[in-house]
């Protein structure tokens, strides 16, 4: 009996993949559910015998079964897309069936646990260390530093926070994971804990991602005797941006108001119901049970600079080959769009690509030279976060874009801090007058609130667009330096990057002119 692969992720679903799995089975196929390649232009993509079939329709079961499919890409780990990646965390994936402890344990599962608990914790963490693994969910801080800070403190109990809140735009890294190789972030978590000797790790998962839910919950309930005496539990958000930056996340998990805290104390001294904590992104914990089966030399022996090992990149946007691309850090920009990506799906030129999320830069295609690190990214006034790629072609207005990124702050400002709650609306405000005069320089009279007597330090001539354009930056410089976490903090990110990079999108001169 023909045996057809087709994964069950929740893009596959999206895109009609149950349909495409019961035609296989009405015409006599034996069906098995895996995980997500990660090509995501191809889904629903079916596997027979290592030959790839997609994006397939329940119609187009009988021309595969046939040989006769149109549809038909080869063998699918010889595809391009798959063959020029480097894959660490998703070695498994579109390979086996995401709650399977049968198939985990085949395919290297368990291993570095194993590892983890013949060398002890300390050796552990030694290894987490030399590996240079650093946090995937955007701060790249070293994890064997956060790990040993954790292990030296003295306390009756400690915890594990996994971080899967994933709301960056563009990212579904830690979704797949999820989804796709539940057992690998369980395995994560537990050498995790005894590294650090914690007793209890919480994972905590977005509302909006109710397959990454039930599968986490059903492979911590399967794996449970696996990695006892650790225990784990799956704690879902109410999806809140500002949920997963850490400090706010601790606060939602103890059942609080989901606000940041003031650091210090940083939660690996007292995180979690006050005990010290390690919180870590979903990536950063599952590239742990590879960094501990392997080594830490083979990991940190692929890399850029200071950015060790692999990095999971997510394409999206308007982009060709949209998908989840494993690969080691130092990648351009430049291939990762146009040879990995195949441009835009539009077909029309790139104009510019955000990287790292909402709150990340808006690169221009200038900028194609860079490579995937963190340091290179800091130093072009950018950032690479949880390696999320937004690419938009040349109908983008960017100005918009810039207005955007104010009123995200604006929403899901947690309303701590005067620079971010205060700010991000006065941001918008400006914006709009900024667009609503871009092609026509008329000036701009004090309102009324501005011309009463006692607003003495307002200013009571008319601002000019170039004015109006210095006040934006001047409200992002204190945005920048006075808020208080990385969400007021970062939004002058995108909305300077669009100024510097497209400034006739706000009626200014071009970049080239303005150079002149
Ligand atoms: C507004 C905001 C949102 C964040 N969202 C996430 C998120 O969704 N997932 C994540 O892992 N880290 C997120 N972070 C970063 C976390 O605060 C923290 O740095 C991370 O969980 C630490 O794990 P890591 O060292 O493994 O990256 C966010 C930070 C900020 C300021
Ligand atoms: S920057 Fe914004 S989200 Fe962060 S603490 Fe201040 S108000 Fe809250």
């Amino acid at each position: 009996m023909t045996l057809v692969r087709i994964s069950d992720d929740a893009l596959a679903l999206a895109c009609g993949a149950d349909d495409v799995a019961a035609a296989f089975a009405a015409a006599g196929c034996t069906v098995e559910r895996v995980s997500s390649w990660g090509m995501h232009w191809l889904e629903p993509l079916a596997e027979i015998d290592g030959q790839g079939f997609g994006p397939l329709e329940p119609g187009d079961v009988a021309t595969v079964l046939a040989e006769a499919s149109p549809k038909a890409i080869g063998p699918i780990a010889a595809h391009p897309f798959i063959a020029r990646q480097q894959r660490f965390t998703f070695a498994r994936a579109g390979k086996t069936r995401p709650l399977s402890l049968e198939d985990y344990a085949a395919n290297g599962g368990w291993q570095g646990l194993a590892k983890a608990r013949e060398i002890g914790p300390e050796a552990t963490i030694a290894e987490v260390t030399e590996s240079g693994l650093r946090g995937r969910g955007g701060a790249g801080f070293p994890a064997g530093i956060k790990w040993t800070t954790v292990a030296k403190a003295s306390a009756d109990r400690k915890y594990i926070v996994c971080n899967a809140d994933e709301g960056d735009s563009a990212t579904f890294a830690d979704r797949m994971v999820m989804e796709g190789d539940p057992f690998m972030l369980v395995e994560g978590m537990a050498i995790a804990a005894h590294a650090v000797g914690a007793q209890k790790g919480y994972v905590y998962i977005r509302s909006e991602y109710p397959h990454a839910i039930a599968k986490m919950e059903a492979a911590v309930r399967a794996s449970a005797h696996l990695i006892a005496p650790v225990e784990l539990e799956v704690r879902v958000g109410a999806g809140a941006y500002v949920c997963g930056e850490e400090t706010s996340l601790l606060n939602s998990l103890e059942g609080k108001r989901g606000e940041v805290r003031a650091k210090p104390p940083l939660p690996a001294l007292e995180g979690l119901f006050g005990k010290p904590t390690v919180v870590n992104n979903v990536l950063t914990l599952a590239a742990v049970p590879w960094i501990l089966a392997n080594g830490a030399e083979a990991y940190a022996a692929v890399g850029f600079g200071r950015s060790k090992g692999t990095m999971p990149i997510q394409i999206a946007g308007n982009v060709k080959h949209g998908g989840l691309f494993e690969v080691g850090f130092g990648i351009t920009l430049g291939e990762l769009v146009n040879d990995i990506g195949g441009g835009t799906a539009s077909g029309r030129p790139v104009r510019a690509v955000q990287v790292g999320g909402p709150l990340g830069a808006y690169h221009a295609p200038s900028d194609f030279h860079l490579p995937f690190d963190y340091e290179a990214f800091a130093a072009a006034d950018g950032l690479i976060g949880h390696a999320g790629i937004t690419v938009f072609d040349d109908t983008a207005d960017m100005s918009r874009q810039a207005r955007f990124a104010m009123e995200f702050c604006a929403a899901e400002s947690c309303g701590k801090c005067t620079p971010c709650r205060i700010g991000s609306t006065r941001g918008v405000e400006l914006i709009d007058r900024i667009r609503a005069r871009k092609n026509a320089d008329f000036g701009r009279a004090p309102d009324r609130v501005e011309a009463l007597p006692q607003m003495h330090n307002a200013r009571k001539v008319e601002r000019s667009l170039a004015d109006e354009i210095v006040l934006l930056e001047d409200l992002c410089e204190t945005m920048k330096f006075g808020s208080l976490c990385a969400l007021g903090g970062f939004t002058p990110y995108p909305v300077l990057s669009a100024l510097r990079n497209f400034p006739e999108d706000f009626g200014a001169a071009p970049a080239k002119e303005a150079a002149e």
